[in-house]
């Protein structure tokens, strides 16, 4: 995810540099690794300033404040194609730095269409599909000779959701387009600007139009075309007043970053899989592994319980096992046995974790293999260090409590787990199509806890600490459950392996104490007796299972989940615990998004 800001006036504006400037601060929470801005005016001059880091970083390093036009852009990137360099920040030119574009969002397709494009004679200056867009759109306009023509046929040719702003050298318009990423157009008194982002709009005008997918607009500083992208047919929509503000604007209406989270993850998950196929990194991690004996998988708190999962999956469907440990366990556990040809994963959403670099420091030190990195933050230190990175492209999380990147960290071990087995040609008990079945599930569990947790809240409001036991493949689930629980809402919960609770654990259980069992349909025979030991002692059992007669008769409270696809359960299961977790968390008047004690990512030991 990415943010832009773009805005042209009816004269020239000495505080563009300004303006584009606080328009980027607006937009930092969706990203920051590089931050660009280009400005320009009538007679063809311009000037492109763009870095690594952040808005202000840049601004001062780069004197932003000095510049003025008619014509602004402001871009920070979020990186999903491209490592943060200079030459892949936005905004971007086309060969002849006659046209400029910034974009949010993810062009699929960027690897096949660069490669067509550079046999066409077309120079490029990075790998970012921001670049890309413009290139596109550059082909199109020199041989249709105007922008509405040439965006138009660029689209068809760009595949996956994004948004964008493009603007000639030589001219006096701009154009945005909308495809799957959010753009707004703002009106004001002699000027018009659009964004990825409301807040920055809203700085300058509440006149405000959102474009809908499929619509670009042509803007001057006082007047608009507004087009459909497919037939070019003028669209007639007038902006609208709005009072939002800017705060409530970043959580896009949602009172916080945690829950617009977990709603968004459905999305993220979609354009996850939109990536998969087409980034060949994906293709060469699978190779790595399927020709690697011993291959370790580490990570810290959910990314560990997502690299557990991921275990689960690679042994049942491809039939690879994977050496697992806690980031902070590795050199104690798997260092004496260590040997040159073994492969590290190493998972972890921020790439900045300190016990996960310390992995990957110590495993450089004492093996000659290779290092494959699962991240979010593509322009962080563990990515930098890998050998091979797996982008996860959830965006930028900012609630502490991870929730949409665990969802897209299990959908990438589900890929490569399936990839390893398709490879090798062994028989799978699941086809690649459980993959596409992931948003849908995700957002029914979403709508399922939302109706159920009520009725689970008051059964286990004023309870201190209860148990969530998951068996096999739904055992992952039951210790991120746990640790939601724990971060948001400060009470004692613990997962466990169900078959492990009968040695020991038991004993805590009373009348009226509450247990959670999360299963499938398959491992039902087993979980039965684990319930039965629980129920004889008038434990309290509350269901996250797929609907079943049999576990429905003896459960107190019975979650149905929306699936009954064994490899999905535990990610069902797991969005149940988000949502519970997240509402118990604001009934106890905890703010989720920053519990006590605990930080996104902690870059210490
Ligand atoms: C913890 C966070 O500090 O680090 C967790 O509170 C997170 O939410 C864990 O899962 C690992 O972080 P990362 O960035 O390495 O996945």
């Amino acid at each position: 995810m990415c943010g832009f800001f773009a805005i042209v006036f009816d004269k020239e504006n000495k505080e563009m540099g300004k303006i584009l400037t606080k328009a980027g601060r607006r937009l930092s929470y969706r990203g920051y690794d590089t931050s660009g801005v280009v400005v320009l005016d009538d007679k063809g001059n311009f000037d492109l300033r763009k870095d690594v880091g952040k808005i202000d970083e840049v601004a001062n390093r780069m004197n932003f404040h000095e510049l003025s036009g008619k014509r602004g852009i402001v871009q920070l990137r979020w990186a999903t194609f491209g490592y943060p360099s200079p030459e892949n920040a936005q905004p971007h030119a086309d060969c002849d730095e006659l046209i400029f574009g910034a974009h949010n969002g993810n062009v699929v397709n960027t690897h096949s269409l660069r490669e067509k494009l550079i046999k066409e004679g077309h120079k490029f200056r990075g790998e970012n599909d921001g670049e890309l867009l413009v290139h596109v759109v550059e082909k199109y306009w020199k041989r249709e000779g105007n922008m509405v023509a040439a965006i138009m046929k660029a689209a068809h040719d760009l595949e996956g959701d994004y948004a964008c702003v493009l603007t000639e050298r030589y001219g006096e318009k701009m154009y945005a387009v909308k495809k799957g990423s959010s753009l707004f157009l703002g009106v004001g008194d002699g000027f018009i600007c659009v964004s990825s982002d409301l807040p920055a709009i809203l700085d300058h005008t509440r006149h405000i139009l959102p474009l809908e997918d499929g619509e670009f607009v042509e803007f001057g500083p006082d007047n608009f075309i507004l087009r459909d992208l497919e037939t070019g047919e003028v669209i007639w929509k007038e902006p609208q007043h709005t009072d939002m503000e800017v705060k409530e604007a970043e959580k896009e209406g949602y009172p916080h970053f945690m829950i617009k989270e977990i709603e968004e993850s459905p999305k993220k998950a979609e354009e996850l899989l939109h990536l998969l196929p087409s980034h060949p990194s994906y293709e060469e991690a699978v190779d790595l592994i399927n020709a690697t004996e011993k291959i370790y998988i580490t990570g810290a708190g959910t990314s560990y319980h997502a690299a557990l999962l991921g275990v689960y999956y690679f042994s049942k469907i491809a039939k690879k096992p994977l050496l697992i440990s806690f980031a902070s366990e590795f050199a104690e556990l798997h260092g004496p046995v260590l040997e040159d040809q073994d492969l590290l994963l190493v998972v972890s959403q921020s790439g900045e974790t300190k016990d996960v670099k310390n992995v990957l420091d110590y495993f450089r030190e004492h093996s000659k293999g290779k290092v494959i990195g699962i991240v979010n933050v593509l322009g962080s230190t563990i990515a930098l260090k890998s050998d091979l990175v797996l982008p996860i492209a959830s965006d930028i999380e900012i609630s502490v409590p991870a929730t949409k990147t665990f969802i897209n960290q299990v959908t990438v071990f589900l890929y490569l787990s399936l990839l390893s087995a398709k490879k090798r040609m062994i028989p799978s008990p699941a086809g690649f199509d459980i993959l596409e079945l992931v948003p849908g599930v995700v957002k029914e569990s979403i709508g399922i806890a939302k109706e159920k947790v009520s009725e689970v809240i008051d059964a286990i409001k004023d309870i201190k600490e209860f148990y969530i036991l998951g068996y096999g493949i739904t055992y992952p689930a039951a210790l991120e459950g746990s640790l939601k629980v724990k971060e948001v809402v400060y009470v004692h919960s613990e997962g466990m392996y169900s078959g492990e609770f009968k040695h020991g654990p038991l004993s805590i259980v009373e009348d009226g104490y509450p247990v959670f069992f999360i299963t499938t349909r398959e491992d039902r025979h087993m979980v039965l007796s684990h319930m039965n030991e629980v129920k004889t002692r008038r434990g309290k059992i509350i269901t996250v299972a797929p609907p079943d007669p049999e576990l429905e008769r003896i459960s107190d409270i019975y979650i149905p989940l929306p699936t009954s696809n064994y490899f999905l359960i535990p990610i069902s299961a797991t969005v149940f615990f988000q949502v519970l977790a997240y509402n118990l968390g604001v009934l106890k008047g905890i703010d989720p998004d920053h519990p006590r004690n605990i930080s996104k990512t902690i870059t210490v030991d």
